[in-house]
């Protein structure tokens, strides 16, 4: 008798990356600088505090003065501009159904508010993608992955300022038109609700810029052109390309509550809510009613042009993708114990979870939840387009790579997610985050490695950028091989 075949026929196993944490290349081929481009790597004993950077104008300004004497690891990234054509036949190999990338927005309008778009960038990404399509693996395209031009961040603020909605707009409409042909899958904003806890990342606010100190009002008021700009490049992809789907991101985060008090399991639902708003603007198309409490409590005026609430309403998303990294825990009070890292909300220890190097709770049991949730509250198909194991990989002498804590990180994520499917949810895909080493997102760092493939380079920036494969390349291949029979 056959076995029960958890993963459907199609399922889209495959890897993703994003241009400024791979490309490099930050000058060349007419690219501008991109708020990325400004941020140096964290000091390695604030690994576990994760604070993200939230530059001033001048500091940004500083930073542009001193550049020759700083190193900001994500102009270099680990060179994909250059060998992007190796790093897809390695993809190939290990049997990539499909492969995300995302569009650096800098290398089509350099600043963001030209009306002309730059032609050599555009030929760029024609070449990549024409390259995943010779090779079989289907791309999915994210537009917008903590990428803006720095130029739309100091000069107008970022995204509190609703002429980038416009400037946005024309830039998803061109990449959709250019590449309509080519793209069944789009992504618009990734992890669109970091922005709470990466103002300057996420949203290109510099801290000065907030009023009043209010940081909370100045997100929610860039979250909200954000979510504006999100159904604009829906409508514009349901217009220009009917045959694609264009889902929506966000950081898939389960939030657990301290104890069983009533007040901890509430504090677990506000924040759950962080994560929740995004999604239920992107799949329902309005502001949830739990907003309006926690907008006035906070002190919050989020303000809205008059066709925005047609707007939101009439473009929603074809999917829900997410990424997935671990859990948190909430309590009622903020001295309840002691402090986990996290990459978006930083939260309190959970004695049942092993952490990373980094400090992130391992909770595979957590995504088969956290997938059944999304899927009640939805219905729509899902997609773990991120979920990975961020960890320091020793090379051996002879060149090899023993990632078993890669694997078994994945390996029970995967299990998971095929009882998920089992539940009944609708799942597309699956792709890995970082299949190759790439630069981090949070840290800056290369020594935090994600990948199945090895790249030589460390966190100054030294190393022949050579590829290798690690064990877990070969595990990852059969598992694509066996649709996920053997993990
Ligand atoms: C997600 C991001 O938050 O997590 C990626 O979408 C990021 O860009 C990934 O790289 C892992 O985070 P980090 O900080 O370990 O690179």
């Amino acid at each position: 008798t056959k076995q029960f075949t958890r993963f459907p026929e199609g399922f889209l196993w495959g890897g993703a990356t994003a241009a400024n944490q791979i490309e490099g290349a930050y000058n060349i081929g007419g690219k501008g600088l991109s708020n990325n481009d400004v941020i140096e790597r964290i000091k390695p004993e604030n690994r576990k505090k994760l604070e993200l950077p939230f530059p001033s104008t001048e500091e940004v300004r500083e930073a542009l003065r001193d550049e020759d004497n700083r190193h900001f690891p994500k102009r270099h990234g680990i060179d994909f501009y250059h060998r992007f054509k190796e790093d897809i036949a390695l993809f190939k190999e290990l049997g990539f159904k499909t492969f995300r990338i995302s569009i650096a927005w800098t290398r089509i309008f350099p600043s963001g508010d030209e009306q002309v778009p730059n032609e050599q960038g555009l030929a760029y990404y024609d070449e990549l993608l024409d390259e995943l399509v010779k090779n079989d693996i289907e791309p999915i395209v994210t537009l917008s992955h903590y990428e803006m031009p720095l130029h739309l961040s100091v000069e107008y603020g970022g995204w509190l300022n609703r002429k980038v909605v416009d400037y946005f707009a024309h830039y998803a409409e061109t990449v959709i038109t250019r590449y309509r042909h080519k793209v069944k899958y789009w992504v618009t904003f990734n992890e669109i609700n970091s922005i709470i806890m990466s103002p300057f990342i996420s949203g290109g606010i510099l801290r000065d810029k907030v009023k009043d100190g209010n940081v909370l009002q100045a997100t929610y008021q860039a979250a909200h052109h954000q979510l504006v700009a999100s159904a604009k490049a829906v409508e514009a992809c349901h217009r220009l390309a009917p045959q694609a789907q264009i889902g929506c991101m966000v950081l898939g985060m389960i939030n657990y509550p301290n104890t069983p008090h009533p007040e901890d399991v509430r504090s677990a639902l506000m924040d759950q809510h962080k994560t929740f708003f995004f999604t239920d603007v992107q799949v329902r198309g309005h502001y949830p009613f739990y907003m309006n409490r926690f907008f006035s409590e906070h002190n919050i005026r989020v303000e809205m042009l008059p066709e925005d609430a047609h707007l939101l309403k009439e473009n929603l998303v074809d999917f829900v993708s997410l990424s997935y990294y671990m859990s948190t825990v909430a309590a009622r009070t903020e001295s309840a114990g002691e402090k986990a890292a996290g990459n978006i909300l930083t939260n309190l220890k959970n004695p049942y979870l092993e952490a990373s190097d980094w400090g992130w709770q391992i909770d595979p049991v957590g995504l088969r939840t956290l997938l059944n949730m999304l899927y009640e509250r939805y219905e729509k198909p899902l997609f773990v387009v991120e979920n990975g194991l961020g960890a320091f990989d020793q090379v051996e002498e002879d060149g090899s790579i023993h990632d078993s804590y890669r694997i078994d990180y994945l390996k029970q994520h995967i299990e998971q997610m095929g009882e998920a499917i089992r539940d009944g949810v609708d799942l597309m895909g699956y792709t890995a985050w970082g299949p190759i080493d790439l630069v981090s997102f949070s840290t800056s760092e290369m020594s935090k490695r994600y990948g199945f493939i090895y790249v030589d380079l460390d966190d100054e920036g030294n190393g022949t950028l050579k590829r290798s494969k690690k064990d877990s390349f070969y595990w990852y291949q059969r598992v694509i091989e066996t649709n996920g029979e053997e993990l």
